[in-house]
């Protein structure tokens, strides 16, 4: 079983605690969910396969490396969407799927509106893009469809979890590692994250 990756860089947690704060609106909640997200995203990457391979500097010729597979960025919307264009600035040849989910408000459970993602994920890196991991219904279902398009190398990039959330992606994934700024207290009645930062989708879109 992988372990809970806890980002726990001061820019990552100064960050973070900015997109608590109720006070925080749109406009800024936008530019620091992207902020911090380019911060984990590095973290997140860490363990992507390189292959070696030789280059021809302008005096020598040396050993590099470049990456193995391709790579798919997958932000489960809407949420995720906030996080995906600074992961993009620094892995600009990704390619990017979207999973459109909603959790129903009394069920809590998660139904799909949304897929579009490359046909045979076998090849490539995914990295899930999610703020919110709450029940992880969610989660857990963005992992289905990536699991039955055969993905085998996915990481979670999350900012802020519930343990009741990660025990449930654990019982069904075991082996995903997951990449987080937090890990909260737990659910409230409502299945919202406490202290946590509010619904991450309505204060990134103001709606
Ligand atoms: C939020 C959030 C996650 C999900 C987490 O999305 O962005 O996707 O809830 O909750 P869970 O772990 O209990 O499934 P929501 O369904 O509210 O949609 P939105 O991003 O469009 O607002
Ligand atoms: N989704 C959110 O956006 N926030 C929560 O706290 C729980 C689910």
């Amino acid at each position: 079983m992988k372990s809970v990756t806890i980002i726990t860089h001061p820019l990552v947690q100064h960050n973070l605690t900015r997109l608590r704060d109720q006070e925080t609106g749109p406009q800024e909640f936008r530019r620091v969910l992207g902020e911090v997200a380019a911060l984990m995203i590095y973290e997140a990457t860490r363990s992507f396969g390189v292959a070696p391979v030789a280059v021809q500097t302008p005096l020598a010729r040396t050993r590099g490396f470049r990456l193995r597979r391709e790579v798919v960025v997958v932000p489960i919307l809407r949420a995720g969407l906030g996080m995906l264009d600074s992961i993009l600035q620094l892995i600009p040849h990704a390619r990017v799927g979207f999973i459109g989910l909603k959790r129903e408000e009394t069920t809590l459970r998660a139904t799909t509106y949304h897929q579009s993602l490359p046909p045979d994920l076998g090849n490539f890196e995914v990295v899930l893009v999610d703020p919110m991991l709450a029940t992880g219904g969610s989660t857990v279902a963005a992992m289905d469809l990536l699991s039955g398009l055969g993905a085998k190398r996915v990481r979670l990039v999350n900012l802020v979890a519930a343990p009741e959330g990660i025990r449930r992606v654990r019982s069904h994934y075991p082996d995903l590692p997951i990449f987080t700024a937090a890990v909260d207290r737990k659910l409230n009645e409502k299945g919202y994250i406490l202290p946590g930062l509010g619904d991450a989708g309505d204060r990134l879109f103001g709606v």
